[in-house]
C-alpha cells in the first residue's frame, strides 16, 4: 500500500531556511538536470542521534568518488538547528541531506568553479513497531548501474523496482544480480541458513548499509556465526530467515519472497530476527 507523506514545514537550503514552497533550484542545477549529486538520510532516535559521524562519513565518501568538492561535516551543525526549528529534538525522526555538483550550463563532464547546492531537512519518521510487523516482498533483476556503494539522487532502477512491489501488494523489491541477491530497492537484506547470518560483502553491488553494520556488530556480540556472503537465488530452499534492514526499515522480518509470480521462500523460523530485533531497539534507545 502506498502510505501517504508529507512535506516539511521548512528546508534548509544553500544558507536559508525556507518554506518548501519557497525553496528553488536552477533548471541547470546538475542535480534537477543530471541526478549529479548525493544524498544521505540519518536516524534520530527521539531527537538522539544514531551512527551520525558514520552517516557523515559515508556521505563524504560518496561526494569524495564523484569529486564533488565538499565537506559533509559541516552540516552537523545544520542538522541539530533543523531539529530544533522543527520541534522535534525529543521526537523519532530522520534527517535527509542531499548535496548537488550545482548550477551550470549542461555538459558531460564536472564544471569548474561551480557552487554545490545543499538541501537540508528532517521529518518525523516512525522508528517504533517495526519488530510486530513482517513484510511481503518480491524479487526482480537488478538493473542498477555498477557502483551501487555511491549514494546518487539518481534512483530510476530503485524506484522502477520498488514501485512495480508496491502497486503489486508487495512490500519492498529484492533485487538480483546475475542470480545472486544484492539488496533492497531501499535496504539491505540478511539470509538465516543453517543458523548462519548471511549478507552481501562490502563493494561496489550494495550500498554500505550503517544499519547492515551496526546489526553484524551486534551478531558478532551475541556469537552469531556470521559470514558476509552473497546468497543465490537456489538457496532459498536452504533459508529459514530473511530480514531486512535500513535507517527507516530498522530491522523488517520477511515473510515470503515472490519471483516471476511464484513465492520461492516462505519463512520457517524468527529466532534470530527477533533476537537481533531486541537488541538492536536496546541499542539504539539506550
Ligand atoms: N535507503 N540499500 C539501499 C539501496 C538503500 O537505499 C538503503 C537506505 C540501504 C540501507 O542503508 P542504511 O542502513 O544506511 O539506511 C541499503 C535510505 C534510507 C533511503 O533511500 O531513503
Amino acid at each position: 500500500m502506498k502510505s501517504k507523506k508529507s512535506y516539511p514545514k521548512e528546508v534548509y537550503l544553500n544558507g536559508s531556511w525556507l518554506k518548501p514552497q519557497k525553496a528553488q533550484v536552477s533548471v541547470f542545477d546538475r542535480g534537477f538536470m543530471l541526478g549529479d549529486g548525493i544524498y544521505e538520510v540519518s536516524p534520530f532516535y527521539k531527537g538522539k542521534a544514531f551512527k551520525l559521524k558514520e552517516h557523515l562519513q559515508r556521505l563524504q565518501y560518496c561526494l569524495d568518488e564523484i569529486s564533488l568538492d565538499f565537506n559533509a561535516f559541516s552540516l552537523e551543525k545544520i542538522i541539530f538547528e533543523a531539529l530544533e526549528r522543527a520541534k522535534l529534538s525529543t521526537e523519532d525522526c530522520a534527517v535527509y541531506m542531499q548535496v548537488t555538483r550545482g548550477a551550470a550550463p549542461r555538459t558531460h563532464y564536472y564544471p569548474e568553479n561551480v557552487t554545490p547546492t545543499v538541501l537540508l531537512y528532517v521529518n518525523p519518521v516512525k522508528l517504533e513497531g517495526f519488530e510486530k510487523k513482517s513484510w511481503k516482498v518480491s524479487a526482480t533483476k537488478d538493473l542498477r548501474w555498477h557502483r551501487c556503494d555511491i549514494k546518487s539522487i539518481s534512483l530510476l532502477a530503485n524506484i522502477r523496482a520498488n514501485e512495480e512491489a508496491i502497486s503489486n501488494g508487495f512490500d519492498e523489491n529484492l533485487l538480483i544480480r546475475n542470480g545472486w541477491f544484492t539488496e533492497g530497492s531501499h535496504s539491505s537484506i540478511f539470509f538465516v541458513k543453517q543458523g548462519t547470518l548471511f549478507t552481501h560483502p562490502e563493494g561496489h553491488n550494495i550500498l554500505s548499509g550503517i544499519t547492515r553494520q551496526v546489526v553484524l556488530d551486534l551478531a558478532r556480540e551475541i556469537d552469531l556465526k556470521v559470514k558476509e556472503e552473497k546468497v543465490h537465488l537456489d538457496e532459498l530452499v536452504e533459508v529459514e530467515e530473511v530480514f531486512l534492514t535500513g535507517t527507516t526499515t530498522q530491522i523488517m522480518k520477511v515473510d515470503s519472497i515472490s519471483y516471476k509470480d511464484k513465492e520461492v521462500f516462505t519463512t520457517k523460523k524468527d529466532e534470530i530476527t527477533r533476537k537481533l530485533q531486541e537488541i538492536f531497539v536496546k541499542a539504539t534507545r539506550g
